[in-house]
Parts: structure tokens; sequence; C-alpha cells
């Protein structure tokens, strides 16, 4: 590929301050002649209002054709019987691994020092929504019951791909995080075959593996302790908001759900619908998003351009958004990146 072809890519501006976001970053992109082709298709709360379906089937056959998208935040309707969108794709699209890093951008918050990537298990566990009711006595709901499930081939799959991008990324340790002393099976399998993988990468990554009560508790007190994290569905979506509190909070955390044909990059927050079409959204998370998506595509020059622009931004103080302790709108924000970027 040269860098003068363009890349065909889904864009869903999603709801709430989805579309504001996604405005700003998409501005931000241009002005770097970032390579993408964007093909624009509704999702959420946009689809069930348009075609009655929070995810249509023309975005899905989008997705299917370019196997890579920026997606705003989605409101999950309440009710109705919806499924959770996030969690549909995920399966559709068999995006096993949810990559999560989290980097210290704003020096003289809680710690200086993070920077860690968090590997989620994305489609097992007890994400698999295999819940129901048993009824005791006159109550229907009397006992909730939900089952999970762990697969040694998934569990290898994303252990493997933990470990692939500390090599590739001159990352020294992974971390596998389990509960394999109270959920024996369910995740002591995934410790097993974290312990095989460990084997096949000795000398060169350094392998270690911590209880998941323990591995919060580390993580607040010293999180530079940690480097790669990998683990399962259910302890990787918690430890993830967890580490993103570690550095200011969900306004500064990305994500990308990582497949085989597809790649879905995002921020890890939501549609905010408490602050929804004021223009007072930070953009940075879902900027940060589309800054992994140019190294997915292997454009580094404009990953580190991006990056550098943010760090003259935000970390001088220039324009911060409200969440972060500023005064920056949403827009002020896009234009002083933008001058950064110049
Ligand atoms: P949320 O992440 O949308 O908001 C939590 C708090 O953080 C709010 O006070 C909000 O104003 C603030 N916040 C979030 N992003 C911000 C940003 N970029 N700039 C400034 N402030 C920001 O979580 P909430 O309220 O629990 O969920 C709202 C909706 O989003 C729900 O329908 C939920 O299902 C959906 N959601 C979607 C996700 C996705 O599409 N990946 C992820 C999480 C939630």
């Amino acid at each position: 590929m040269t860098t003068h072809n363009k890349i065909p890519a889904t864009l869903i501006p999603g709801d709430g301050i989805g579309p504001e976001i996604v405005e700003s970053v998409t501005e931000i992109l241009d002005a770097v002649h970032a390579p993408f082709e964007w093909d624009k298709q509704i999702a959420g709360m946009a689809g069930v209002e348009a075609v009655k379906d929070p995810l249509p089937q023309k975005t899905i056959e989008s997705i299917r054709r370019t196997g890579l998208a920026l997606k705003g935040p989605l409101t999950t309707p309440v009710g109705g019987g919806f499924k959770s969108i996030n969690v549909t794709m995920r399966q559709e699209f068999g995006l096993f691994a949810n990559v999560r890093p989290v980097k210290t951008i704003i020096p003289g918050g809680r710690y200086d020092n993070v920077d860690l990537v968090l590997f989620r298990e994305n489609l097992e566990g007890y994400y698999a929504a295999m819940e129901h009711y048993l009824p005791v006595g006159n109550d229907p709901h009397g006992i909730a019951l939900a089952s999970g499930f762990t697969s040694r081939a998934e569990s290898r799959r994303i252990i493997k791909y933990a470990f692939d991008y500390a090599v590739k990324n001159n990352r020294k340790k992974v971390t596998v995080v389990h509960k394999a002393n109270i959920l024996k099976l369910l995740t002591g399998l995934f410790l097993e075959e974290g312990r095989k993988v460990a084997e096949e990468y000795k000398g060169r990554v350094e392998f270690n593996e911590c209880i998941v009560d323990a591995c919060a508790m580390k993580l607040v007190i010293n999180p530079a302790q940690f480097d790669v994290i990998v683990t399962t569905n259910l302890f990787g979506d918690i430890l993830s908001d967890l580490t993103s509190g570690l550095v200011g909070g969900l306004g500064m955390a990305p994500g990308a759900n990582i497949g085989d044909n597809a790649a879905i990059f995002e921020a890890v927050h939501g549609s905010a619908p408490d602050i929804a079409g004021q223009g007072i959204a930070n953009p940075l998370a879902l900027l940060l998003a589309a800054v992994m998506m140019l190294r997915h595509v292997k454009r580094e020059d404009l990953a580190k351009r991006i990056e550098t622009a943010i760090d003259k931004v935000v970390v001088s103080g220039k324009a911060r958004t409200k969440d972060l302790g500023g005064h920056a709108t949403t827009k002020d924000f896009t234009e002083a990146l933008k001058q950064a970027l110049a």
C-alpha cells in the first residue's frame, strides 16, 4: 500500500455526544490528511429512530466490507427487548480482543507514570448472556442464574495476542489476571493457557500471574508495576474502568475491538446524555482511539503527529474541556489541536 491509497472505513457518529466528538475527530484526521475514506452509517438510537433497528443491516454490511470502523458511543435502548449493540457487534464480527491502553497524559494527577495496556477477552465468560430465573415458592424470579464459559481456544488466542503485542511494542511483562482460586474451572482454564503461552515467550517477555482482587489493589497502590495485562471478559471490563480512573477518567480512555477480519475503534465512555448537545464534550478518548486506528493501518507517522499535538495542547493546559478542569468547548479544543498540528 502506498501512502496515497485511500482506506475504506465505516464511520458511525453514534448517539448523545457521539456526533459532536466524531465531528471533532474527523476534522483533526482531515487536518493530517489521514487516509480514511469514510462510509457513514447509523446505529444505536439513530438506527432505532430511522429504521427501528439499533444495528441496521446496512451498517453490518458496511463493516463487513471495510473491516474497519470508527464508532461514536451508542445508547443502548432500555427495555423493548434490545440486546446490547456493543455485545452484538463483537459477536457478529468475532472481535475477540478488547484492547484498552492507559497512559498518563496530564502530569500532576494521581500518578505521573502510568503506561499499561489491558487486553480483555471479548466473547466469552459471563458476557455470553446465558441468564435465567428459577422460581422459589410463588416468586418466579426467586433465584437468578447466570452461566459463563471459557474455551481453551479463545483463552489461548487472546493471551497469545497480548504476548505478541508485548514483543512487537517492546513491552517487558505480561500479567495474566484470573480468579482461579475460586472459579477453578472458568478462570482456571484461562490461567492454564496463560502459563503455557508464557513458556513459548520465555526469555522474550516476562510472565506474571495475579488474582483479580489483588490486582485491583495493586493497580491503585502502584500501577507502574504493570505493563501488559490480559484477563477475562468481566474482570477486564471492571479493571479497565479502574485503570482509566488512574489517568483522569473516561474522557481519556480509548479502546479497540479486534478480530481476524474487522477492527472497531471507539472511546470507552458512553453517549453522555447529560451533556449531549451542549458542545462541551471531550473528544480526546475518541481521538486517542483514532490514533490507535492509524497505528492499526500502519500510519505511525500520523499517529505520532496527533499525539505530539495532544501533548502540546492538553499537557500545557492550552485547551482542556470541563471534565479535565478546563473551560474549552469541543470546538475550542478541536481548533487548538488543529493549530498545534499546523
Ligand atoms: P457515560 O460514559 O456516557 O457517562 C458517564 C459520565 O461521564 C457522565 O457524567 C458523562 O457526562 C461523562 N462523560 C462521558 N464521556 C464524556 C466525554 N467525552 N466528555 C465529557 N464527559 C464525559 O456512561 P452512562 O451515562 O452510564 O451511559 C450512557 C449511555 O451510553 C447508556 O445508554 C450506555 O448503554 C451507553 N454506553 C455506550 C458505550 C459504547 O457505545 N461503547 C459504552 C458505555 C455506555
